[in-house]
């Protein structure tokens, strides 16, 4: 199969995996249930789930995929929650997102919150699930895991210097950490995930935190050229936010160019771990579909 074909089926699995899920999880709260459906359904690159089965499939006992299919569904609900609450008019206040209204738009801010707090621990209850690993020890390295890529150190720790970044000027060091943790943290996390489920070992792992670390950076600073060069229309979201709203990123920083060549250099570090894994071509192909995509 194709690299690109198999995003595609993973994209696809992992989305019916999400429906499933969310319409197996009944609840008299049927507004906050669609606010949610609405939120990870449809659109969305669905880059992290992809990069959870890559992971797991590189990994020793990769035989059978739905442990690791749950995790990716728990990856993309994390990542769906930190993108309602990062479109809210207290943060970003965008009126779109994968094309659609933002789900505060579709729905109310009040819902689009809840339904954001209600992804986030789905998502935990998903990886401390038997379905998702049958070792209750796995179940709590994964919880772990996602826990510190999410929280203070990770994704809400960014979104917290990203705001600040409206109102202070940032140097290099700190955009790279805003940008790591805002964004690099959640991506290492789905690498780092797929290997657990598919028990990897210490020197897989130890590879696949590398890789994914420069490849979460990479990720970022190709979002942030997209919003600086790219169409709304393709992107599906607001477009020139950044510079709107005086946002310090590597593109303000080093201009478009320099900040494209950081994010080649990035990748190319990032494949040069995974060379003495000869199957590792699809995250390969991951990484580098991660700075050359157009949305
Ligand atoms: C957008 O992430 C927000 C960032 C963390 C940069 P994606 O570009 O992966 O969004 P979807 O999931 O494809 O919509
Ligand atoms: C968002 O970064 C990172 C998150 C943790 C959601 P952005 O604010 O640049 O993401 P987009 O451009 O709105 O998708
Ligand atoms: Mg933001
Ligand atoms: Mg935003
Ligand atoms: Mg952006």
């Amino acid at each position: 199969m194709e690299f690109s074909d198999q995003l595609a089926c993973d994209a696809g699995a992992a989305a019916a995996a999400i429906d499933d899920i969310l319409r197996v999880n009944q609840s008299p709260a049927q507004r906050l249930r669609d606010a949610m459906i609405y939120a990870t359904k449809s659109g969305g690159k669905r880059l992290r789930a992809a990069l959870v089965l890559g992971a797991a499939r590189l990994s020793d006992d990769a035989g059978d995929q739905s442990g690791a299919l749950r995790v990716a569904v728990a990856l993309e609900m994390l990542h769906a929650y930190s993108l309602v609450h990062d479109d809210l008019p207290a943060m970003d206040d965008a009126a779109t997102r994968r094309s659609k209204p933002s789900c505060h738009l579709a729905f109310d801010e009040a819902t689009a919150i809840l339904a954001g707090d209600a992804l986030q621990t789905m998502a935990f209850d998903i990886l401390a699930d038997g379905r998702t690993h049958s070792d209750p020890a796995v179940q709590i390295r994964l919880v772990a895991a996602l826990a510190g890529a999410s929280g203070l150190a990770g994704m809400a720790g960014g979104q917290m210097l990203d705001l600040q970044a409206e109102t202070r000027q940032l140097d290099l060091t700190e955009v790279t950490e805003m940008q790591s943790m805002k964004t690099g943290a959640l991506i290492q996390c789905a690498a780092i995930c797929g290997g657990i489920v598919g028990g990897a070992d210490a020197r897989l792992l130890d590879a696949l935190g590398t890789f994914s670390r420069d490849l979460g950076l990479a990720f970022q600073i190709a979002d942030d050229l997209l919003d600086y060069d790219g169409d709304a229309a393709t992107l599906g979201k607001p477009a020139g936010q950044d510079a709107e709203r005086g946002k310090g990123s590597f593109v303000s920083l080093m201009g478009a160019e320099q900040a494209r060549v950081t994010a080649h250099r990035l990748i190319d570090d990032a494949l040069a771990v995974l060379t003495p894994w000869p199957q590792a071509g699809y995250l390969e192909y991951l990484a580098t579909f991660a700075i050359a995509r157009n949305s």
